[in-house]
């Protein structure tokens, strides 16, 4: 395993670090603790030294687990442990301390090596700052209940450059991979991180799993000019470990072969591993993907609140990335998950209120007509 520096915190991270959001589960969609067992002991045994969590992954429940495997196992001290507090479920500043105290209960831990400001868009940030969150983070580090504190953030540049300003942060945690490269932070975010001397870690490295898929042909014959034997995981992978401002790359691994993959692919690669031609490949094939979308919309978000509360950049983007990454039957269930029933496209009335506000004038409604016939169950 190769090890990167983690900003100015002294800690010396793994590359590749084991991100928990995607747990194995069991037929009954609880976390599958013996299998999480075996990752877990491989990612260690094999050089992880970050496993990273959060109270909302899996109904509240992966910390918990988390917490068990790490205890029996006898593995907390191997390795830095990271967890997320979501100011969002916090009702007032006494319960948001609260929910921190639990948290280091599920995990069976005294400490947080990493503590994060979790999920940070305009939205939370204005929570954060309403609940006080850096005075509390003051005192959990004085109480040595918080090694080291940082946030992850998927608001744009300019909610990231507000966050990163505002405090001693010491790392921060950005959604980036090479489609995303002008999404959310995008590659702004990425050198100004670098820019504060902030440790950087990326989350959704391969676009939560879209970029591992099988790549559509005219997609792998852009990849097939590099005549390197490379998977889609270990192209979206390289590109990221090849970038001098990224500290570790977090990747959910829910099966050994993954994980055994991603651990090979972070021992091959390092900063400036590929070449110019190499590099030359990712622009066109991130133009390539953007070909098979299907509707145009930038998600600037105009078109909202819809009077029906129809989510409609969201409606938009799972049918888009169905389209793009093989992958329409992972979206396709997304979408019709119960959780976006009321905000899915089958409760569009058609009034038409979005076509005006649109700045590309789509007529939404006829898109959300084709998404309900393609897709609602
Ligand atoms: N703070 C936040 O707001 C936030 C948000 C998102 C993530 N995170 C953290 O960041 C971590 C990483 O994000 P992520 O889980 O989205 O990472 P990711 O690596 O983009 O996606 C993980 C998925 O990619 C696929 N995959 C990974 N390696 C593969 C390989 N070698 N071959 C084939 N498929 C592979 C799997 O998809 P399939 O299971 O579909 O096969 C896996 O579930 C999370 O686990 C979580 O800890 C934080």
């Amino acid at each position: 395993m190769k090890y990167r520096k983690l900003g100015n915190t002294g800690i010396e991270i793994s590359a590749l670090g084991f991100g928990c959001m995607r747990f194995p589960l069991k037929e009954d969609s609880t976390i599958d603790k013996e299998k999480v067992r075996e990752l877990i002991k491989y990612a260690v045994e094999n050089g992880i030294n970050y496993i990273d969590t959060a109270l909302t992954y899996h109904n509240g429940t992966n910390e918990k687990v988390l917490g068990e495997v790490l205890k029996e196992e006898g593995l907390r001290d191997k390795i830095y442990l990271g967890t997320k507090l979501p100011v969002w479920k916090a009702e007032n500043e006494e319960h948001l301390e609260q929910i921190f105290e639990d948290q280091l209960a599920s995990l069976q831990t005294d400490y947080l090596d990493l503590c994060f400001l979790h999920n940070m868009d305009y939205g939370n940030w204005e929570t954060a700052k309403r609940l006080n969150v850096l005075d509390l983070f003051d005192r959990k580090i004085k109480e040595g209940k918080i090694r080291h504190i940082g946030f992850s953030c998927h608001g744009d540049f300019n909610n990231f450059k507000e966050i990163c300003d505002a405090y001693n942060w010491e790392f921060c945690l950005l959604q980036f991979n090479y489609m995303d490269y002008d999404y959310q932070a995008g590659i702004a975010g990425v050198e100004y991180a670098a820019e504060k001397g902030l440790g950087l870690m990326i989350m959704e490295p391969l676009k939560g799993g879209q970029l591992a898929k099988q790549p559509p042909e005219s997609v792998q014959k852009i990849w097939d000019r590099a005549n390197k034997e490379r998977s889609a995981a270990r192209w979206g992978l390289a590109y990221l470990y090849n970038k001098a401002e990224v500290s570790c790359v977090l990747s959910g691994m829910n099966d050994m072969d993954m994980l055994k993959e991603n651990i090979e692919t972070a021992e091959m690669y390092d900063i400036g591993c590929l070449s110019e031609e190499e590099l030359a490949l990712y622009p066109e094939v991130k133009a390539e993907y953007e070909k098979l979308i299907k509707i145009p919309c930038t998600r600037c978000q105009y078109c909202i609140p819809c009077p029906m509360d129809v989510d409609i950049p969201a409606n938009f983007e799972y049918y888009n990335m169905g389209h793009m990454y093989n992958s329409i039957e992972s979206s396709r269930n997304f979408y019709n998950r119960p959780y976006f029933l009321t905000r899915k496209s089958t409760r569009c009335i058609g009034c038409g209120v979005c076509i005006e506000k649109c700045p590309q004038h789509l007529n939404i409604p006829e898109y959300l007509k084709m998404i309900s016939d393609d897709w609602a169950k």
